[in-house]
């Protein structure tokens, strides 16, 4: 379904970075190593590349990454492109200042909180999640997202999931967004900065 969505020239969700994430990244450790999970077609990890982020962009989708790697030589930057389907990887653990999760809304809630357990593994203490989804409202707006609000989150899910982490920024807003002809509208959506303590 992905790759067939990932094919055409266009970027699906657009070349520009996700909005929150440039709003929040001034929290991640300058020069340091970021995981973007489900990276797409990379708009987010490549621009966090050319933010000087050392970065590994996740996908199990071939297409997404064959057009992170074009959207990388574009803007001159280099980043590393691994694919993998992220319910059977074998994650890495508390190798990164950060772990960015940008509408990762596939997994169900069967898959969740082991793929939540994951990500947190993955961020070495005093590292940051950033999370950025949709809520159940979104299914109404229809304007990007899986259909099925199981896959969505709410603001007690995220707060007990997190709850581990000292949680810096958590908020449920309806905001305009404009994301290639994937993300386009209204939209019902939750944000996240987490951080792992110590460090
Ligand atoms: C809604 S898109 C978001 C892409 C990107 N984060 C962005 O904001 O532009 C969801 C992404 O999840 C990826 N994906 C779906 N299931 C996956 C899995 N099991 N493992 C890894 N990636 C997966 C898809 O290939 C797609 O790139």
């Amino acid at each position: 379904m992905w790759d067939q969505r990932f094919a055409g020239e266009a970027y699906f969700y657009g070349t520009q970075p996700n909005l929150f994430l440039t709003q929040q990244a001034h929290r991640i450790r300058p020069g340091g190593r970021v995981l973007a999970v489900a990276d797409g077609e990379g708009r987010n990890g490549v621009w966090l590349a050319s933010q000087g982020f050392d970065v590994v962009a996740v996908d199990s989708s071939q297409a997404g990454l064959a057009k992170t790697r074009r959207l990388a030589g574009e803007r001159n930057v280099c980043l590393k492109t691994l694919e993998a389907d992220l319910l059977d990887w074998d994650w890495p653990v508390g190798g990164f200042d950060a772990v960015v999760a940008i509408f990762i809304q596939f997994a169900g809630p069967d898959d969740r909180s082991g793929l939540f357990e994951n990500i947190k593994q993955a961020v070495k203490p005093g590292g940051v999640v950033l999370m950025q989804g949709y809520r159940p409202e979104q299914v109404a707006l229809g304007t990007g997202g899986p259909p099925d609000p199981e896959h969505l989150y709410t603001e007690p899910m995220l707060r007990e999931a997190f709850g581990d982490f000292d949680i810096e920024h958590l908020e449920a807003h309806d905001s305009d967004i404009r994301e290639g002809v994937g993300h386009a509208g209204r939209s019902a959506l939750i944000d996240l900065v987490a951080r792992k303590p110590g460090g």
